[in-house]
């Protein structure tokens, strides 16, 4: 049976597109996303989810009285499409721990920085504006506290003296291309223990 995945994102969908390409190479076996999550209308990654038939929910936060509410109504989706992993993939919104009980140890993120450095909605400018030589990406496990969860992996780049948020995002990003889909497929072999906030990979 497919491990089947759920992809929440708030914006391009960069990351949502090289999963779906790793799982069509075979880079991450025995798994299919199954359901894209969006709270933002004309979130790019709708529209990459449409062009492949898969099934998306796009779910507006003025409709729901509370974060609790809206996470209640995140759940019943994604516990529809029988989701097993759920991946945040540049989404925008802090989840609650409504929705973390539901998911245990089951909820994803990938931030654009080494974290515990620079966590938050700016990650890639405060990074540039403190001066740091080196930034990269982590991916971790999502836990109630913001980008605090324990860290699965990370990888490491270079800041040059050119670079600007943009051109380091997006150098950034390619490494996300990379290490997220790695991440997933880690995590669909069973190859992930969790020690505390450690995470052991037996590959
Ligand atoms: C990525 O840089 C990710 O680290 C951050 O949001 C960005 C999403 O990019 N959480 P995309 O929508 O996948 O292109």
């Amino acid at each position: 049976m497919k491990k089947r995945i759920a992809v929440l994102a708030s914006g391009s969908g960069s990351n949502l597109q090289a999963i779906l390409e790793a799982i069509d190479r075979g880079e991450i076996r025995d798994a299919e996303v199954v359901l894209v999550v969006s709270d933002r209308k004309e979130a790019y990654a709708l529209e990459r989810a449409r062009r492949r038939n898969i099934p998306t929910k796009y779910l507006r936060a003025k409709d729901y009285a509370s974060r609790e509410e809206f996470d209640r109504a995140a759940v019943l989706c994604l516990e529809e499409a029988q989701a097993e992993l759920v991946v945040l993939a540049g989404y925008m919104r802090l989840i609650t721990s409504l929705f973390l009980s539901t998911f245990q140890q089951r909820v994803l993120n990938i931030h654009p920085s080494l974290l515990p450095a620079f966590p938050g909605g700016h990650g890639v400018a405060d990074a540039l504006a403190y001066g740091v030589k080196v930034s990269g990406c982590t991916v971790h496990f999502v836990d109630e506290g913001m980008d605090t969860g324990p860290i699965l992996l990370q990888e490491a780049v270079s800041v040059n003296d050119e670079d600007t948020v943009e051109s380091l995002h997006e150098r950034i990003r390619q490494l996300e291309h990379q290490l997220y889909p790695k991440a997933i497929n880690l995590w669909v072999q069973g190859k992930i223990k969790l020690m505390g906030r450690r995470c052991v990979i037996n590959d």
